[in-house]
């Protein structure tokens, strides 16, 4: 049988409640269509810290490293505010996309039809949204150098970030997003902003060679990325993917996640390149959202990031095609059936905790798998 290696990295905050959720579904995977996960956990963000001084440690990278696919739960949270920036909990989670080379990060954007009331945006803006975000995931200003804070020693210091692109990062992403439209709707959004970055200059070149050389048969348009954010808010469906840089990817993505209703229903995979033998690539699955410290330890986090993460792992790294279809469909089933966390809950809906919700996806997943 197949190797399904998973690695475990719940995390800090709402990361263990979503990752327990998470377990709940492996665990019947496993049980019941012996799906043959092969589970491990490790320690990352302020958790990591607590354990050994470090946001992840030398042989949790080396677990990552080795596994088929990791499932990431979300790291930070006060507790950590003051502890030395290097070791920061963020700290951990931008080491494994770096290490394990994971530059594409997939954000789709998708708004389940029962949640449009959900949406501070009107229904008829939202109903039937179906975007990808495809952000640029190891290069730009969160690893460009210098990166640092200089002290000028007249009483001012000088923060400094450095936004770095190279021809060969602009095109390979740039290649995933194309070749995701065409089992899409064909249409692709470059974002950027060559109006002031010399870095935004060069994307928007590298984009438009890409495509004339190699997917000129996928419709490409390019908007400058903050006209982009409002575009998202004003008729969003006019998009299908949308590709763009770390900094705004990772702001946007925020953007469209209040489109579907809530940021905690937004997941994401983190993608390296296939390997030239294997064709297999290294992945770690991660929902959009954070630790949110305002909710954590309640019970009231939303799991259904976390369980379309492992959706998308069950899709891309496991080749597990219709169980991913199942899942997705269990969530669909859940919501149309009113099902609610607070999050998502509109006028006077009653609402469930985590790990109810947890429970109906996994009882509605069986349902449909047996
Ligand atoms: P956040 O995503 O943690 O929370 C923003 C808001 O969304 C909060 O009100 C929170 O309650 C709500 N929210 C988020 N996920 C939810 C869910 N699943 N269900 C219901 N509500 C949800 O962002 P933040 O508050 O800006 O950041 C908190 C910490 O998380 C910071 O330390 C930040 O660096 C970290 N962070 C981590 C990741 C990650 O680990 N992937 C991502 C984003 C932020
Ligand atoms: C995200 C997060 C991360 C990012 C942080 C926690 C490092 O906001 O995944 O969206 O900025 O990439
Ligand atoms: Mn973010």
């Amino acid at each position: 049988m197949t190797s399904r290696k998973l690695l475990l990295l719940p995390g800090d905050g709402i990361g263990p409640e979503a990752m327990t959720e998470v377990r709940k579904l492996i665990d019947f995977m496993n049980n019941e269509l012996q799906a043959g996960f092969e589970i491990e956990e490790g320690v990352v963000g302020g958790a990591a810290y607590d354990a050994h001084g470090q946001a992840i440690s030398e042989e949790d990278m080396a677990k990552a490293m080795a596994a088929d696919a990791v499932l990431f739960g979300a790291v930070g949270g006060p507790k950590w505010d003051s502890v030395p920036y290097d070791v920061r909990p963020e700290a951990g989670l931008l080491r494994l996309r770096k290490d394990m080379e994971l530059f594409a990060n997939l954000r789709p954007a998708i708004c389940y039809p029962a949640l449009a009331e959900a949406s501070s945006l009107k229904p008829d803006v939202v109903e039937g949204l179906d975007i990808l975000i495809v952000r640029e995931l190891t290069g730009g200003v969160y690893f460009g150098e210098p990166k640092e804070i200089i002290d000028l020693g007249n009483g001012q210091k000088r923060g400094i970030d450095t936004q770095i692109y190279d021809t060969y990062e602009i095109e390979r992403i740039a290649g995933v997003a194309f070749e995701l439209a065409r089992n899409r709707r064909n249409k692709v959004t470059s974002m950027e902003k060559r109006n002031v970055m010399k870095s935004g200059v060069l994307w928007n070149e590298v984009v438009t060679n890409t495509h004339k050389e190699r997917y000129s048969d996928v419709e490409l348009d390019h908007m400058l990325a903050d006209a982009g954010g409002m575009q998202l808010v004003r008729w969003p469906k006019q998009f299908d993917v949308i590709v763009t840089d770390n900094l705004f990817g990772d702001m946007l993505s925020d953007v469209a996640a209040m489109l579907t209703g809530s940021l905690g229903m937004l997941p994401s995979a983190s993608l390296g390149a296939p390997d030239g033998k294997t064709g297999k690539r290294k992945a770690l699955y991660e929902p959009v959202h954070g630790s949110a410290p305002d909710i954590a330890g309640k019970g009231m986090a939303n799991p259904i990031a976390m369980i379309a993460s492992f959706a998308m792992c069950l899709k891309y790294s496991f080749d597990m095609v219709t169980e991913a279809d199942r899942l997705e469909a269990a969530i669909a089933n859940v919501l149309d059936r009113g099902i609610r966390t607070s999050d998502i809950a509109s006028g006077d809906m009653t609402t469930v905790s985590t790990g109810q919700m947890g429970d109906e996806i996994v009882k509605e997943f069986r349902a449909l798998s047996t």
